[in-house]
């Protein structure tokens, strides 16, 4: 059966690189009455990729998709709805999608009426509506980052009228509050703080599927940690491409320092935040963290490269000694602070020379922990016209290099937690076994002990007794 489209509305990458100077709104997320009910009856499954702004859209998602009946399943045989939440980030993660998609789309064989929808960072790039037009035509709905409140209207257009529905847009629209909110976890939630970037670095698409830089008001966090409090949430962690930009675009002096000091007050007890950007972490940042209290002693501080020369292609802002200096300043302030970072290696031009100083500059912070990533070219963005001259099993034999450092860092920032008695909020069981539970602590580290679920959704005490690359071991002494 052929389907019409109800709407089609393509994106462009041009566009999106334009930063249009207009007014952002505060809306109110409104679901037309006559769309409640819906999905009664109706099951959905949701496949997210990428990073932690797109768990939380997914939950949001989630949500909509609750408040209009449908109800959630763990298998996608299952549904009736299956929505794929993508990132575009490296190739290898639309790869996935696409490979994933020619899976799911198979069981419209046996499932007619099955919807299938995919949202998120790569309908943001034309190429990939294309591609889904041309080759995937068993993909009934096709939306971005920028107009999940819209979902309804979508659902009504393939559930009601039997229509496809493309419509992605490609400049940010307003910021939409209270939209419904299915979490996935009850004890730490997301809490996004501000929309999109600026930042432009050169390799990245970011910029592009998430428009323009549009932070909340300080209130609606505000309201929201407190609310998440009293719901019995301990864990909160603030979302944003750059939280170290919040509140430039606020039409008052507020910055990311004043909501942290703001939020330090409130009941929540762990604060942690993702990601900051080295050039806009401030010195007031600094000593609002060194005061301590709810805000959780880790930074995850992405570097990408050690290598002057690389940093400035990147589009970075920073030199690696300004980067060093902001380290000290931190270690200064946070004595027991345990840093993270990103890492690319094999970006285009990357000599033996810049790689060595990429690998000297991680072994001057003593990061505990990276992320480490081959540059993979992202077509629209500036570094994928740069000459990319380093050969494969270069980039390949740099990544091992750099992942053998990083994981002694890993390993080095566990022992030094041996012997100690760490807080630990307890998440579950381990993969493993039901008699082990396991949780992190402020530092972030991973913590397997023996016990039952009756400590799940607590801060208890462990003692320390072995360390791990990867986790560590120890026993529950007491509780809070
Ligand atoms: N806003 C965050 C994270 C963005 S994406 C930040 O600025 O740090 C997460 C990580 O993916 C980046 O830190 C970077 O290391 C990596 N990344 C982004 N684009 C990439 C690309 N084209 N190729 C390889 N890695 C990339
Ligand atoms: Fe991408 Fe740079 Fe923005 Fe991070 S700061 S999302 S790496 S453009
Ligand atoms: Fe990926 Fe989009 Fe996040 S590209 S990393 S899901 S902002």
């Amino acid at each position: 059966m052929k389907k019409e489209y109800s709407k089609y509305f393509a994106p462009s990458l041009k566009d999106a690189r334009k930063r249009v100077n207009k007014d952002i709104k505060n809306i109110i997320f409104d679901v037309p009455e006559s769309l409640v009910g819906l999905g009664n009856n109706l099951k959905y499954h949701i496949k997210t990729y990428g990073c932690q702004g797109n768990l939380s859209d997914s939950e949001k998602i989630a949500g909509i998709l609750e408040m209009l009946g449908f109800t959630y399943v763990n298998y996608d045989e299952e549904a009736d709805l299956i929505l794929f939440n993508t990132c575009a980030i490296r190739e290898n993660a639309e790869d996935r999608v696409f490979g994933e998609l020619g899976r799911v789309k198979s069981l419209k064989k046996t499932k007619p009426n099955l919807i299938l929808g995919i949202c998120g960072c790569m309908p943001q790039e034309e190429k990939v509506v294309e591609t889904i037009k041309n080759k995937h035509p068993q993909v009934d709905i096709v939306f971005g980052t920028h107009n999940i409140y819209k979902l309804p209207e979508y659902l009504a257009d393939a559930f009601l009228k039997h229509e496809r529905v493309v419509e992605v847009y490609s400049t940010e629209g307003n910021v939409v509050e209270e939209m419904p909110v299915k979490r996935d976890h009850s004890h730490k939630a997301w809490v996004d703080i501000m929309y999109g970037c600026d930042e432009f670095c050169t390799y990245c698409i970011v910029p592009y599927t998430r428009g323009r830089e549009r932070s909340r008001q300080p209130e609606d966090i505000i309201r929201e940690v407190e609310t998440l409090a009293d719901d019995g949430y301990i864990e909160v962690t603030l979302l944003g491409q750059n939280v170290n930009a919040y509140g430039k675009d606020l039409d008052r002096e507020y910055k990311f320092a004043n909501l942290l000091a703001d939020l330090n007050k409130t009941k929540i007890k762990r604060i942690r935040f993702t990601t900051s950007h080295p050039k806009d972490l401030d010195d007031e940042t600094i000593a609002v963290m060194a005061k301590g209290g709810n805000i959780m002693p880790h930074l995850h501080l992405p570097v990408q490269s050690g290598s002057n020369v690389i940093l400035k292609k990147m589009n970075r802002k920073y030199t690696k000694e300004e980067y060093l200096e902001k380290i000290g300043k931190l270690k200064k302030a946070i004595p027991d602070i345990s840093l993270t970072t990103d890492i690319i290696v094999g970006f285009p031009e990357e000599t033996e020379d810049d790689f060595n100083e990429t690998l000297s500059l991680v072994n001057e912070v003593g990061f505990e922990g990276a992320y480490t990533f081959i540059f993979s070219p992202r077509e629209g963005t500036p570094a994928s016209k740069y000459t990319d001259n380093v050969k494969s099993d270069v980039k390949k034999e740099r990544l091992l290099t750099l992942n053998q450092l990083i994981n002694e860092g890993f390993a080095a920032g566990n022992k030094r937690f041996e012997g100690e008695i760490v807080d630990v909020l307890v998440e579950g069981t381990s993969d493993k076994r039901e008699d082990i539970m396991m949780g992190y602590t402020p530092h972030n580290k991973l913590v397997n002990f023996p016990g039952g679920l009756e400590s799940v959704g607590r801060i208890v005490k462990v003692k320390i007794e072995k360390a791990y690359t990867w986790h560590l071991k120890g026993k529950m002494i007491n509780e809070e």
